[in-house]
This record gives structure tokens, C-alpha cells and sequence, in this order.
């Protein structure tokens, strides 16, 4: 495969250099139609909210649109992205733990339809800012409900001792936030959030969220007075990224998640009217690949490495979870395997390694490495270490390009320099 979204890889690097990031549009397309047409019930309103932490950006955004979901923002930078994408602010969801005031002032004066509460300084600051205005919003409650996914530990969110959200067993903090929701009629406290982890494999941790979430909320609104609607349960869905990965399917998880949920909610006499989930890797993961050129090889008593001309600071993942990826040479998929090589970036760390050891065909200066899967969390977790600019992103569909993110230059580097 010398080619991605039909559009030779060689001619890509060359129009865009190295390091850079390719979508192909027709798999994020893919992705975000399972997405829609299997999380469609006819018991509940269903809505997918693209987690644009995955990858934010304005093409990305308007794709979205396109598909009519809704999208989960953590900051003013990610929200005021998509408010100057066009997107609509009223499907926009609100998250993180720690928004700032002028982050909440901001997401009411775009119009964001829902705000996802973390906890109550922060209801707090919301009711303050929201009593003596025209404003309306939706609020969910973000709860931690002490299910852990079995993932990576560092982006486990629903431990006990979570930064995330209340825990269903801080029923004082519970009750001081309905309170404060039920306090103005400028506030809807529509529902409750959570999210248990990332790159989930286990379809039975989505079963066990579901029962959590409906006997919860189940609960709240027969013991503390609130009437809840709806549910949100996070993101999660796993991706392919090496042959040891085997994520369920899309349209397997919907289903479970669908099911399960009729099913409690008829236990509880169907309270729960919509409900939600905030896919952000499973919909841009698999679509991207990092582009890289190789340049020295260099040979160690017990290594032999291919240095690329990016690294930890286009894609921390390696370095920060050990993460694991799988790559090609541009051109050279059918040649044989010559030796096991460990992909180095060009960081002054040593922890700078991209891929520990993968089966290669020789590899020489100047050849293309291509990484996969290197959509989510990637490009959006970049970083200017060692004053690298960042690399550009481009979408590419049936043999055509467009860039969407331009490449920095040197001069965007110190743009902001006295
Ligand atoms: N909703 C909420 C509230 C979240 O915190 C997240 C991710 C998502 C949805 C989307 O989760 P996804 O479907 O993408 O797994 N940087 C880490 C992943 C951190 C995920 C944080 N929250 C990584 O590169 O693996």
C-alpha cells in the first residue's frame, strides 16, 4: 500500500515535507457513519458526540457537522475552534474538570448547549454566572462510578480517587450540586455523565457503566428530587493499532449499550429518554498516519536504529504509555524483511522511540516511514520540544489532498517572542 486516501504516499511527503500527518477522509467518513446509523434506537433519542480532544481542528469539526453529531470540548481553545468552524454551539458539550470562569463565561456566550459539571466549586461558578443573565444550559453531572476499565493505568478516569467527576458515594457533594442546579430555572440538570477509560476492549464494561448509570440515576431521581432524562456514558471504544489489538466492533458495542439500557431502563420505569456516548479515538485513530523521512541508521552492539525526522513532540504516546504501533516503508511493502530496526525520533531524550523494534525491509536515507493509526491523541498532543514546529495535517480522499492544518515555520515558532 504506497498509497493512502489514493494519493500516492511519496507525493504527499513531497508536497507537504516531513513530519506529517495524513487522514484519509473516506475512513473518519466511515467511522462516523457506524457510528450514526448503529447507535440509532427506537426506545431512546441517541446522539454520538465526537470527543475532539482526539484531533480538533476546523476541518475536522465541520466533518463532524456533516454527520450531525454533537461534539465534547474541554477548553476555550477546542471551543473556540469549532465556534469558528460554523459549528452549532447548542450541540456543544462542556467538559473538564477545572473550566475556568472565563471559560464559562465564554461557553455561555457562544450559546454551548450543555455543560458537563465536574463538581460543585464549579456549579457554583456556574450558577453565579448564569442567575442574572438571559443564559439557559443544560447541565450534566459528571459522576464517578467506580468502574475501572481494564486499560492502560494512566488513562484509567473512574477510579475511586479520580480527578474526574463525583463518586456515587459522595452522596453530600451529590446533593449540594442538585441543589445548586435546582437553585435557578436557568439551569436544566438534564442527566449524568460518566467515562471510564480509554481504548476499552471489553464490551462488559460498557454493561456494567449501563447498569451503574440507569440504577443511579434511577435513584437521584426517586431519592434527592431531581427528574433525569438522560445519560451519557463516555467514550472509550477501542482501536486497532497492532495485531494484539482486537476492539469490538462498532456495531456490536451500540448494540450492547442499546440493549442493556432498554432493558434497565424498563426496570425503573423508563425515566431516561436519550442517552449518549463520546467516541473520540475509535473515530479518528485508525484514519491517520504520521509521515515521516528517514535519515541516519545507525547500528548498536544490540540495536540497529532508523532515525525519522519527528518524534515525541508529533506523537508523545511511545514515550508517555509505551504505545504501541505498527509501520511501513513507503514503496517497499513487498520487499523482505531485512532486519528488526527501532524507530528513533530526532528528541534530545533518550525515551524518544517511536517503535521498539519492527521487522523492516532495508531501510535507507531518505526513505518515507509511514506509522499507523496515529490519529487520536496525536497531533493533539504535540508539542514544541526542542523548538520543532509542529507538522502539517492533511485530509486526502479519493486521490485528492487538502491540507487543514498548515506546517509551522520557524517564524510561527517565535511569533509570540519580544
Ligand atoms: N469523553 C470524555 C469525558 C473523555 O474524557 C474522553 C477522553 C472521551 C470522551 C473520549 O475517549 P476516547 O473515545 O477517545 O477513548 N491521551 C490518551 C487518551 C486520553 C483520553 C481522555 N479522555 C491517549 O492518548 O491514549
Amino acid at each position: 500500500m504506497s498509497e493512502i486516501g489514493g494519493m500516492n504516499i511519496q507525493a504527499i511527503a513531497q508536497k507537504y515535507g516531513t513530519p506529517c500527518v495524513v487522514y484519509d477522509e473516506n475512513i473518519l467518513r466511515n467511522r462516523l457513519r457506524e457510528f450514526t446509523e448503529n447507535f440509532r434506537s427506537d426506545v431512546f433519542q441517541t446522539d454520538v458526540i465526537y470527543a475532539s480532544k482526539a484531533f480538533n481542528c476546523k476541518a475536522m469539526i465541520s466533518l463532524i457537522s456533516e454527520y450531525g453529531c454533537g461534539l465534547d470540548v474541554v477548553s476555550g481553545g477546542e471551543l473556540y475552534t469549532a465556534y469558528k468552524a460554523g459549528y452549532d454551539c447548542s450541540k456543544i458539550f462542556f467538559h473538564g474538570n477545572n473550566k475556568t470562569p472565563d471559560e464559562i463565561r465564554m461557553a455561555l456566550a457562544c450559546g454551548v448547549g450543555t455543560i458537563v459539571v465536574d463538581n460543585v466549586m464549579e456549579a457554583e461558578e456556574l450558577l453565579n454566572q448564569i442567575k442574572d443573565t438571559d443564559y439557559h444550559v443544560n447541565v450534566f453531572l459528571r459522576i464517578n462510578p467506580g468502574i475501572e476499565a481494564h486499560t492502560h493505568k494512566y488513562i484509567v478516569t473512574a477510579h475511586v480517587d479520580s480527578k474526574f467527576g463525583i463518586s456515587v458515594l459522595d452522596e453530600e457533594e451529590i446533593r449540594e450540586a442538585v441543589k445548586l442546579f435546582g437553585s435557578t430555572d436557568r439551569i436544566t440538570f438534564e442527566g449524568l455523565h460518566a467515562h471510564i477509560g480509554s481504548q476499552i476492549f471489553d464490551k462488559q464494561a460498557y454493561t456494567e457503566l449501563v447498569k451503574k448509570m440507569f440504577a443511579f440515576a434511577a435513584k437521584m431521581n426517586s431519592e434527592y428530587g431531581t427528574s433525569l432524562t438522560a445519560v451519557n456514558l463516555g467514550g472509550g471504544f477501542a482501536a486497532y493499532y497492532t495485531k494484539a489489538d482486537h476492539p469490538v466492533p462498532i456495531q456490536e458495542v451500540c448494540e450492547e449499550i442499546l440493549k442493556t439500557s432498554a432493558e434497565e431502563n424498563a426496570k425503573y420505569g423508563n425515566p431516561i429518554k436519550r442517552i449518549l456516548i463520546e467516541p473520540g479515538r475509535s473515530i479518528v485513530a485508525e484514519a491517520g498516519y504520521n509521515l515521516y523521512t528517514v535519515g541516519y541508521i545507525k547500528k548498536t552492539p544490540n540495536r540497529l536504529y532508523a532515525f525519522v525526522d519527528g518524534g515525541m513532540s508529533d506523537n508523545i504516546r511511545p514515550a508517555l504509555y509505551q504505545a504501541e504501533y505498527d509501520a511501513f516503508i513507503a514503496g517497499k511493502e513487498e520487499e523482505e524483511v531485512f532486519a528488526d530496526y527501532t524507530i528513533a525520533g530526532k528528541c534530545c531524550e533518550s525515551g524518544d522511540l517511536l517503535i521498539q523494534s519492527i521487522p523492516l525491509p532495508e531501510v535507507k536515507k531518505g526513505d518515507i516511514l509511514v506509522m499507523k493509526t496515529t490519529g487520536a491523541y496525536g497531533y493533539s498532543m504535540a508539542s514544541h520540544y526542542n523548538k520543532l514546529p509542529l507538522p502539517a495535517a492533511v485530509f486526502v480522499r479519493n486521490g485528492e489532498d487538502r491540507c487543514v492544518i498548515e506546517r509551522e515555520s520557524y517564524d510561527h515558532l517565535i511569533s509570540l517572542e519580544k
